[in-house]
């Protein structure tokens, strides 16, 4: 996945805005229901008259300019029109890499973080990957893992813009139902733009409990990733394709449901935490030097950090506790509170 930048006017401009606003030291760009991104203008009126703002994703006006952000007419560098520099996900991470000041997806998120600079780190590797390369897969598909495999950058019946159709299946009629609360940084754009128009939320994760209600399918979460990773949906009894078992994933529950344990995008030492639901940060307002915080928290495994929420095997500790508890006492000095409790 490369970082390059794509060099059309509009991400032009903006880039130079980003380079002035460091300049200007700590000049934080303010969206505005017209100027919602660096570099991106956006009428305000809507289809009815009335004053919204528009989105880049979705909700496009008969007056948009969004098609623009990502397509060219008639200078595309694929067939499907997109202006990037060497893959479809360069496109995206020219405002998702911090540029827009939100959604930034090299920093931590409720989906983890696309960031190969610090210990520990693993993630989807977008733009170099094969979708059928996913473990578990059953299906071929050489098609490029990209963002898009994921999201869909037209609008979703979902907020985080994510797909019903992965890999050629559609695992739900709804989308993964996320926690989401409005980000008190941005709440003056929040505030000014309608109930259609720009909003920006923080992410709490997956919500389990409603995942019950009759007209959900369950394990909605569990079901998205075992598109790809087909062969890993199953319950603890039953033996996989390959003959191999797994732990229980075939659940909504917490800690049975891969996002009790992994993250989305990626995750990193600074993202990583123990049993007790701590990261280095957390060791470091505690006293520990960083070097000791990041020498604890290292993930040592052999296949890497494998994408987890928490370092090693440190998910199965918290929970065997109580639940299906194993015989023996917990090592006196840490706490173990870091159970998945949704
Ligand atoms: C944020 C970037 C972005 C914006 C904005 C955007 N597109 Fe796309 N578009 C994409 C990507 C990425 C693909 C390739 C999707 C894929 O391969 O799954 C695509 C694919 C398409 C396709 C091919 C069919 C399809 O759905 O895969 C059409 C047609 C299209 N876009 C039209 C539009 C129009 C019209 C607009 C504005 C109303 C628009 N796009 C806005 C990123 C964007
Ligand atoms: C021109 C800048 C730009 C580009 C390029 C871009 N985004 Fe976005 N993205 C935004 C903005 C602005 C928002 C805030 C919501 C909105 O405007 O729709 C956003 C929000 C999102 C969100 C959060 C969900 C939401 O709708 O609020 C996701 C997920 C996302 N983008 C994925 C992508 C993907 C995947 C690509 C590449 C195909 C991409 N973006 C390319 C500007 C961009
Ligand atoms: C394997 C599937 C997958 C891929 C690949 C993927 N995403 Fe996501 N993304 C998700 C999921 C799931 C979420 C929601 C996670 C949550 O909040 O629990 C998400 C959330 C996001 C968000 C919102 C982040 C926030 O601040 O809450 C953005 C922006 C985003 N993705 C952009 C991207 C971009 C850009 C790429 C490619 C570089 C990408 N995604 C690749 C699954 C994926
Ligand atoms: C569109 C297909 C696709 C979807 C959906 C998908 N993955 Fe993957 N995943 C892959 C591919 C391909 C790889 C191997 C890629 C690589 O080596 O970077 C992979 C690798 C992984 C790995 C191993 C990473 C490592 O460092 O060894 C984990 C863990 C993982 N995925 C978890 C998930 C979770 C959790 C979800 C749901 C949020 C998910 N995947 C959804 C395609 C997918
Ligand atoms: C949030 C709770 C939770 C987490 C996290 C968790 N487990 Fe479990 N585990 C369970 C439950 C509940 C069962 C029994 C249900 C089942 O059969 O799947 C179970 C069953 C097991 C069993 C079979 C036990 C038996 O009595 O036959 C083993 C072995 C196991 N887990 C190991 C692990 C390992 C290794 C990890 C870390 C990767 C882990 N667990 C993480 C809840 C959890
Ligand atoms: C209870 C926690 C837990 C749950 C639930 C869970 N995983 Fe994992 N996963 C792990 C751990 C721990 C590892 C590291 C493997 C190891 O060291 O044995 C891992 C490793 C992986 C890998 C890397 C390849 C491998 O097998 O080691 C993939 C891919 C993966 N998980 C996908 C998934 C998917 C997809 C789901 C949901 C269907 C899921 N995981 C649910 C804890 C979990």
């Amino acid at each position: 996945m490369s970082k390059m930048k794509i060099g059309f006017t509009a991400l032009f401009t903006l880039i130079l805005f980003s380079m002035f606003a460091a300049f200007a030291s700590a000049a934080e760009f303010v969206p505005t229901p017209s100027n919602p991104a660096p570099g991106i203008n956006v009428g305000t009126i809507d289809n009815n008259g009335n004053e919204a703002t528009h989105r880049t994703h979705g909700n496009f006006q008969n007056n948009t300019n969004s098609c623009g952000n990502c397509h060219s007419t008639h200078n595309g560098d694929s067939a499907t029109l997109l202006k990037f520099e060497e893959t479809e996900s360069d496109l995206c991470l020219t405002c998702h890499d911090g540029t827009l000041g939100f959604y930034n997806v090299e920093k931590s998120s409720g989906a983890g973080v696309f960031n190969s600079s610090h210990n520990s780190s693993s993630m989807h590797n977008v733009g170099t990957v094969a979708i059928d390369s996913a473990p578990g897969s059953l299906t071929a598909n050489e098609e490029e893992l990209q963002c898009s495999s994921c999201h869909n950058p037209h609008g979703s019946v979902n907020d985080r813009l994510l797909k019903t159709t992965v890999n050629g299946k559609t695992y739900s009629t709804k989308a993964i139902d996320l926690e989401l609360v409005e980000d008190p940084a941005y709440s003056a754009i929040n505030a000014s733009t309608g109930p259609t128009g720009l909003k920006i939320y923080q992410s709490k994760g997956p919500v389990f409990v409603n995942q019950d209600l009759p007209d959900v399918p369950q394990r909605v979460y569990s079901n998205f990733c075992s598109t790809c990773h087909e062969d890993y949906l199953k319950s603890r009894t039953t033996a996989r394709v390959d003959g191999h078992y797994t732990h229980t994933t075939s659940s909504y529950k917490a800690g049975r449901n891969c996002a009790s344990c992994h993250y989305a995008h990626g995750t990193d030492i600074t993202l990583l935490k123990d049993t007790a639901g701590k990261t280095v940060a957390d060791y470091r307002k505690q006293g520990w030097s960083q070097e000791q915080a990041e020498a604890y928290m290292k993930d040592i495994s052999a296949g890497g950090s494998a994408i987890k929420k928490y370092t090693n095997m440190a998910v199965c500790w918290s929970c065997h506790q109580s639940t299906a508890k194993i015989d023996t006492p917990p090592v006196a000095g840490g706490n173990y509170q870091g159970k998945p409790t949704r």
